[in-house]
């Protein structure tokens, strides 16, 4: 291990206030902290106690009063719609302002909630900036997902307003936003008060007289809101990700904590400085997008990039190497499954010329295990390091990761490298022990976990006890199984649990049960992650029909297809189903899905021995082959 990661990680572990407290010397505070680590007991504490600040503040306003009012804050580049518009930190701060004075006018105030629901355009930051600061907590719906989707987030997290657009534009299709508002706000109990929409001339939306509210009409009369100061432990905002079950869970994320580990992570994982430029490809509904398009580059004094288009076909392979020269980007982030799109469009890379690349000094991936041959490619193509690095919507930024600001180490393909100062992880078998080195158990971080990462789930202090805290005492259960290497690299191998990962977003295949279920013809579903060579995971379907069902097997998937679709959102890219007799299962009832997906994957598996009826694996293996997948 690095000499240098060796001391800030004992530094971080033995002496978290010190270590903390410097890092926070780069946030401005309006109130310092009576302390920086409250801990009642190793799972019950919080960071930056007694201290406040404003989050839009020092993401926006002290950059214009330290002299950066006229460098860029944000690139929007929109190939879908041909669209380029840069915004300097004195007119982002004058955007923020209106939008978050039109909110106060519309009634929200401190600790009220406020959900999201946009495309990828600048609004949507300004959006976010605003409420935070009016000490507003946002809650931000990836415009992928279905509008009952939204309805769950909408009733779980009770907003004072919506804020949306007229439609958002996916490759060459403009999708309307509105219809999806309306039936999310028809089938939610919680009834919002205002909805703000913003007009992109691609589509305009009708407006619901006496709800809804056109956000220009607002900002243009609204008076500018300045920053209120809010304690370092009040909530920024709300996350919902895949939980294990089909409702999702409200990932809370506080202000002061978030403030620190952010422009820390900015500087010494990143290697990014005020006036950089950094561009994290995802979307601002993901939690790399919050952390990455949105509060992390501007909390930095930095130059982000809002990117409304696709690695491939808007309009090709060669859209990253031109947005990469076109903003001179110094740091740059995206999922493994954007990078194998490129490779499958253009495996010799003829669309990049290296001289493209001249301001480059880095690529980051994350949201999926990246496989060693994505890595190879990407750096044998790019010529710059090529960094995977771990970490999760509940800890908000990197678990383990190569620190490129700080000593870069050799670089192991398949791993994250190690964890960053202040995580302990540990890999522990069935028992609570830890595994010797190269063995592989469930990766586990002790408590406290540090600043930045989630503080519990909205409204759920028990889903966050049971399903993080309680199978480990004294340790946060990440969710993902893997092994340490004997210099300490971290692998991360799998999920422990029954979430997939479809194009680097999690999805529950509980939830995917549970519309299956819907249908009438359905009487139980299995669904499982398959391996697919663009996407990491596809989800695939097993249903078992309802005793005489009769239904035509393609009429049937046509509609259990379109079912997830509508219920969940296109994301979920739900388009293998079949009929199988009975699902394999366990004695006591489980479904044996990681059977299932060791068959689909044609990986060697042992039969489990409390499997109820071992025939039913042959089930699986035919029913599985004739969808192209196992052997
Ligand atoms: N709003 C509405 N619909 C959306 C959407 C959004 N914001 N994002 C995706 N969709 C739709 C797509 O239009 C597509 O619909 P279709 O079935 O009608 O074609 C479906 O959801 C699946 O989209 P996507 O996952 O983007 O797949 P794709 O086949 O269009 O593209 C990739 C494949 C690899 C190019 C794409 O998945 C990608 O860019 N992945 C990067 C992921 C990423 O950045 N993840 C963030 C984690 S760091
Ligand atoms: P999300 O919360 O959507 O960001 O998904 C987090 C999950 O994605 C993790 O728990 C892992 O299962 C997976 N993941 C993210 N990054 C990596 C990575 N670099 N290597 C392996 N798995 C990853």
């Amino acid at each position: 291990m690095s000499e240098i990661r060796k001391q800030m990680a004992q530094q971080a572990s033995q002496f978290p206030e010190a270590f903390w407290g410097e890092a926070a010397q780069a946030i401005d505070w309006s109130k310092p902290w009576d302390k920086v680590l409250n801990s009642t007991n190793d799972h019950d504490y919080q960071w930056f106690v007694g201290a406040s600040l404003n989050t839009c503040y020092n993401a926006v306003d002290r950059h214009v009063i330290n002299g950066r009012g006229e460098q860029a804050a944000i690139h929007y580049d929109s190939p879908v719609t041909q669209t380029k518009q840069t915004i300097s930190y004195l007119e982002l701060q004058q955007e923020v302002s209106r939008i978050a004075g039109g909110l106060k006018q519309l009634g929200v105030e401190k600790g009220d909630t406020v959900v999201i629901y946009m495309p990828m355009i600048p609004q949507t930051l300004y959006a976010m900036l605003g409420c935070a600061r009016i000490g507003a907590i946002h809650s931000v719906v990836f415009g992928g997902f279905a509008a009952n989707e939204l309805a769950t987030r909408i009733d779980d997290a009770k907003p004072k307003a919506i804020l949306s657009a007229s439609c958002g534009v996916e490759g060459n299709k403009i999708l309307a936003y509105k219809p999806l508002l309306d039936d999310a706000i028809a089938q939610a109990s919680h009834k919002v008060q205002h909805c703000v929409i913003y007009q992109r001339p691609q589509q305009q939306a009708e407006l619901l007289i006496g709800r809804d509210v056109d956000w220009q009409a607002l900002v243009e009369q609204a008076p500018q809101a300045d920053c209120v100061d809010v304690a370092a432990t009040d909530p920024l905002y709300i996350l919902y990700t895949s939980g294990t079950t089909g409702s999702p869970k409200g990932v809370v994320r506080d202000n002061g904590g978030h403030a620190v580990a952010l422009a820390w992570s900015m500087k010494h994982i990143y290697d990014i400085d005020a006036g950089d430029v950094f561009w994290a490809a995802s979307d601002v509904g993901w939690v790399v997008g919050h952390s990455y398009i949105a509060y992390g580059p501007l909390l930095a004094g930095a130059t982000t990039i809002v990117y409304e288009g696709k690695p491939v076909g808007t309009p090709d392979a060669g859209a990253f190497w031109r947005v990469i020269q076109e903003y001179q980007v110094k740091s740059f982030f995206t999922a493994p499954t954007a990078i194998r799109a490129i490779k499958r469009e253009d495996p010799q890379a003829s669309l990049l010329s290296l001289e493209q690349l001249a301001s480059l000094k880095v690529l980051f991936l994350a949201g999926e295990r990246c496989d060693p041959d994505t890595l190879n490619w990407a750096s044998d193509t790019l010529k710059v390091p090529v960094i995977d690095h771990w970490w999760q919507t509940e800890t908000g930024w990197p678990i383990a990761a190569n620190m490129m600001g700080t000593d870069p180490m050799p670089i192991k393909p398949g791993s994250p490298c190690l964890a960053i100062p202040g995580y302990q992880v540990e890999v522990l078998d069935e028992s609570g022990q830890p595994v010797a080195a190269n063995e592989t158990g469930s990766v586990v971080i002790k408590l406290p976990l540090p600043p930045g990462t989630l503080t519990g789930l909205w409204n759920n202090p028990q889903r966050y006890q049971a399903g993080y805290l309680a199978r480990y005492p004294g340790c946060y259960l990440s969710g993902d199984a893997g092994y340490i290497d004997e210099d300490g690299y971290l692998y991360i191998m799998s999920r422990i649990d029954d979430i997939i990962n479809v194009a680097g977003h999690r999805l529950s295949t509980g939830r995917f049960e549970e519309v299956l279920c819907q249908h009438p013809s359905v009487a139980e579903a299995a669904v499982i992650g398959v391996h697919d060579p663009l996407k990491g995971q596809l989800p695939v379907g097993l249903v078992v029909l309802k005793q005489g069902e009769t239904i035509a097997q393609s009429s049937l998937y046509e509609q259990l297809i379109q079912l997830v679709r509508s219920e969940i959102g296109a994301v979920a890219s739900f388009k293998k189903v079949s009929v199988i007799e009975r699902l394999p299962k366990t004695r006591s009832g489980k479904i044996l899905r990681g059977t299932m997906k060791k068959i689909a994957d044609n990986q060697a598996y042992k039969m489990p021995a409390t499997i109820e009826d071992a025939s039913t694996l042959e089930l699986v293996e035919s029913t599985l082959s004739h969808l192209g997948y196992g052997k």
